[in-house]
């Protein structure tokens, strides 16, 4: 059996300092071999770092996707390639830094995974997230006892037909990006653990993470505003995905939320 966590993605400084407190006893509670986690609010809410990449990943985070706000730290395509715990979406443009997937080991257990961006509603040039996946699953093939797959998409629909195109050939296809975790997750037919939204390590006193007030304000009147991270009602939202490691398929999958 090969058991990872999935959560989803950390929201400033109140999800950053929540997970790294809980990783410890997420590990031992849940019995998991490898804890990720999609990073790409981590740093004041958006982007990533490799300051706080080191410090996630020396507490006990062993993987690290990143979303849309991939780039929005100043510098961080610069750092981003001596980053091992972390890859960027591999469908974005093949000329940009980062690995596009990573293979991690523990205990003799191999976890290949990758995360694509959704096309529908989302502002980013990025090539079909199919035939990305299928390309990733090729290069991977043979390296490792299981796959998980996110996808970082806007629209149920597209998450949804992206893990019916992978049922049965990856143990977990898991979405994020809304922020909001969903009812939804199952098995599929053919043995791949799905779930359209984890949700965030977050602050959910928010709208997605943000202080209310001027996101209010702006669907008001239209206006750009600063949105701060709020703070209030912090808490982590992550899967816990167990695979029958002779077919990479998933057994078990149970979404989860801690409170601070
Ligand atoms: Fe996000
Ligand atoms: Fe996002």
């Amino acid at each position: 059996m090969l058991s990872f966590i999935f959560l989803g993605d950390i929201v400033g400084r109140p999800g950053r300092q929540l997970v790294l407190s809980s990783l410890d006893t997420m590990r031992t509670q849940f019995q998991a071999d490898f804890i990720l986690a999609n990073a790409e609010n981590a740093a004041g809410g958006a982007g990533l770092t490799a300051a706080l990449a080191e410090t996630l990943g020396q507490a006990g985070l062993n993987g690290m996707t990143l979303g849309d706000h991939v780039w929005d730290q100043r510098n961080f395509d610069q750092e981003i390639s001596s980053l091992a715990r972390v890859c960027r979406p591999a469908n974005l443009p093949e000329r940009c830094p980062g690995r596009d997937h990573l293979i991690l080991e523990r205990k003799g257990l191999r976890l290949g995974l990758f995360t694509v961006l959704g096309r529908t509603f989302m502002n980013m040039k990025v090539g079909c997230p199919f035939v990305a996946a299928d390309r990733m699953l090729m290069a991977m093939e043979q390296k490792v006892d299981a796959v998980f797959v996110e996808i970082h998409a806007e629209t149920t629909a597209e998450k949804i037909a992206f893990g019916r195109y992978l049922d049965g050939r990856v143990a977990a296809v898991l979405g994020t990006h809304t922020h909001v975790p969903t009812a939804d997750a199952a098995i599929l037919p053919k043995g791949t653990a799905y779930q359209t939204d984890v949700g965030m390590c977050g602050p959910y006193d928010s709208v997605i993470g943000r202080e209310v007030d001027a996101v209010v304000e702006t669907f008001l009147d239209g206006m750009k505003r600063r949105y701060e991270v709020a703070s209030g009602d912090v808490r982590i939202a992550g899967t816990l995905v167990r695979v029958d490691a002779g077919t990479g398929l998933a057994r078990e999958v149970e979404p989860f939320v801690l409170r601070a």
